[in-house]
């Protein structure tokens, strides 16, 4: 799929930003769609690709962005959702009460709906594309995460948000299997993205040596190629692949 139109949200930052400099080095035309303008600006003149505002949770917002990404010849082929934030406060302690609702509305909102409405918007557009060589009109990929399954103390609002991109996953790909639009999630373990920059080294390298092999952090650049590779490889579909160096999260 030379030359093809893909769009990553959340793709100014970490995971987003490694899946758009490995689509941009695969030769596809690639939108980076963020929050964060400056720094999605700043990326895609670095590496050559399309910058649009674009907030996961919004409407029109999303629609723009798949709308502008699609006027390529050829249509939108590649749709990779990395948008998310992260969520810590136990669900209800002796100390604090029961955790605000507010709280799991913002990362569902952010984490799940954001998925939905891209996924949605991205199939919607991708069905009116001419299938290519292989029959295919395109690929939709999400972003979980481990915690989706083995989730920490402090987690439920996360894993919540992740254990339900990991939930749909399956019946997208069903419902898209008659447009041929394929729908896969990535879940990663731990990545040494700007979220984990923040730590000290000596906290980055203590978690990089709770993974069992290769027991370090995962470069953003594995994702990406991942990403690369679901969409190059035709049946793999409707899955949700750990990207986790056998990680199994403890408790704490
Ligand atoms: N880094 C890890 O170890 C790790 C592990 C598991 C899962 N994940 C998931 O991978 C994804 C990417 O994480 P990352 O580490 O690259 O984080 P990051 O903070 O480096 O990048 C996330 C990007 O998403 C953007 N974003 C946030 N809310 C948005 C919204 N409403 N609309 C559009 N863009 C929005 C941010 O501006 C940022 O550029 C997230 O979904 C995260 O939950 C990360």
């Amino acid at each position: 799929m030379k030359s093809s139109s893909a769009i990553v949200f959340g793709g100014a930052s970490g995971l987003g930003e490694a899946t758009a400099r490995e689509f941009v080095a695969a030769a596809y035309r690639v939108t980076v769609a963020d929050l964060n303008e400056e720094k999605g600006k700043a990326l895609a003149e670095e590496i050559g690709a399309d910058f649009i505002q674009a907030d996961v949770t919004g409407e029109d917002s999303v629609k723009g962005a798949i709308e502008a990404a699609a006027s390529a010849e050829g249509g939108l082929r590649v749709c990779v959702n990395c948008a998310g934030v992260g969520a810590a406060g136990r669900i209800a302690s002796e100390k604090h009460g029961a955790a605000p609702l507010a709280g799991y509305e913002w990362a569902i909102n952010i984490n799940l709906m954001g998925t939905i409405n891209v996924l949605r918007l991205a199939a919607e557009s991708m069905i009116g594309n001419q299938p290519d060589d292989r029959g295919e009109r395109g690929v939709c990929i999400n972003t979980a995460s481990i915690a989706a399954y083995d989730g920490q103390i402090g987690q439920t609002a996360y894993s919540a948000s992740k254990g339900g991109v990991v939930g749909l996953t399956l019946p997208a790909a069903r419902d898209l299997s008659r447009d041929a639009i394929r729908v896969m999630t990535i879940a990663p373990g731990l990545f040494d993205t700007p979220l984990l920059a923040l730590l000290p080294e000596e906290a980055r390298k203590a978690l990089g040596d709770n993974v069992p092999y290769p027991s370090r952090l995962g470069r953003p650049a594995e994702f990406g190629q991942l990403a690369r590779h679901i969409v190059d490889n035709q049946m793999l579909n409707g899955e949700v692949i750990r990207l986790d160096g056998a990680l199994r999260m403890a408790p704490k």
